[in-house]
């Protein structure tokens, strides 16, 4: 268990005590991360003081999911923060951060909202004539809302999401939108969480997701913490479990989803939806409001992040890529909303357009 946690806890769910992320200390504080590049094998955080820290462990996945990126770059930019006593070295600092923190990784545009977010929050505090100090203040409360806010989400997600699972069903779900995607209870697992702490009974089905594996080493750990039964599976497995009637339902996260429904999530989950709807199988999508990006219109403008080769060839002891072979490793795929059920969120289980959360 990692010190420290009065957090976000799912009670009565065993021991799923562990905090993805935290800040500690005032203004000048530090921001601790549970390194999951070392999951599951060792439970340890990673303590960042500089906001180029913050960038590399986004981009190392050390933290990841949609939400907790937007978390962990809000505080970041606090970090840019860290000992200015000047306004002028202070609005120097955050112009040379927010960009690189805004770009991080591409797809999932919690990332951006949240810098955003913190941007105007420093223009705000710009016109407000505020004291460094003050600045300060202000600047590490918001992201301490973002934060908030973000566990308040996860809680109503679940609750939004809970009635759709039945008593004995399997739900298959792919990479991680747990506890470790986010700073509070999930998405995806959200619902499961909030199913399972009303008495619902039921069991998980995890791709194992590669190539980094989120579902054997993240899904499969955090649900094991919290008492729920799960079973991982090879992603090339998911058609033929689906073939034999073993999946009810399918619920994954997202890390984008347009203004017509489609959703990106990671790779492999159209493939899933794609099985789904020809085994009639309800495909859900889980996620924040912070998680639309209503200014595009379709998934075809949803940048797709591409990562390094070296994760596709490095697994099972291969120590060198073969040489002349090419690699592409696109990190997600998008989901068109005609295999979309329905979108789980803290507003309820919605449908496009998304009225609700434009206004
Ligand atoms: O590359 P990752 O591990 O950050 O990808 C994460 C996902 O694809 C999640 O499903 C998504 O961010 C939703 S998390 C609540």
């Amino acid at each position: 268990m990692v010190a420290g946690s009065e957090q976000p806890t799912i009670q009565d769910l065993g021991s799923l005590n562990f905090r993805t992320l935290r800040w500690v200390g005032d203004v000048d504080g530090v921001l601790h991360i549970l390194d999951q590049t070392l999951l599951p094998d060792r439970e340890q955080e990673r303590v960042l003081s500089e906001p180029h820290q913050v960038i590399e462990a986004i981009q190392q996945l050390a933290v990841r999911g949609a939400p907790a990126i937007g978390v962990a770059a809000a505080y970041g930019l606090c970090l840019a923060l860290r000992g200015c006593t000047q306004l002028e070295q202070l609005q120097a600092k955050l112009a040379e951060t927010i960009p690189s923190m805004r770009t991080a990784r591409p797809t999932a545009v919690n990332l951006h909202h949240m810098v955003d977010r913190m941007s105007s929050v420093a223009m705000e505090a710009a016109s407000d004539d505020l004291g460094c100090q003050q600045f300060r203040e202000r600047f590490l409360a918001e992201a301490r809302a973002i934060e908030e806010e973000d566990q308040r989400y996860c809680r109503g997600i679940g609750e939004s999401g809970a009635g759709l699972i039945a008593e004995g069903s399997t739900i298959l779900t792919h990479c991680n939108a747990g506890a470790l995607a986010t700073t509070g209870t999930g998405t995806a697992l959200s619902v499961l969480y909030s199913a399972w702490q009303k008495g619902t009974r039921f069991t998980v089905l995890a791709d194992e997701t590669r190539p980094l594996l989120q579902g054997s080493r993240l899904t499969a750990w955090e649900l094991q913490r919290s008492g729920i039964p799960v079973d991982v599976i090879c992603d090339g497995a998911a058609g033929s479990f689906f073939q034999q009637g073993a999946i009810d339902l399918v619920i994954t996260g997202s890390d984008r989803i347009a203004a017509n429904g489609d959703a990106a999530n990671k790779i492999g989950t159209y493939s899933i939806a794609v099985l789904a709807r020809a085994h009639e199988v309800p495909f859900y999508i889980a996620a924040p409001s912070s998680s639309f990006d209503l200014d595009i219109e379709s998934g075809h403008e949803i940048p797709i992040e591409q990562r390094s080769a070296d994760e596709i060839w490095s697994p099972m002891g291969q120590k060198q890529p073969l040489e002349g072979i090419g690699y592409r490793n696109p990190a997600f795929d998008v989901t068109p909303a005609s295999h979309i059920a329905g979108w789980i969120t803290e507003l309820g289980i919605l449908q496009p357009p998304f009225e609700e959360i434009r206004r």
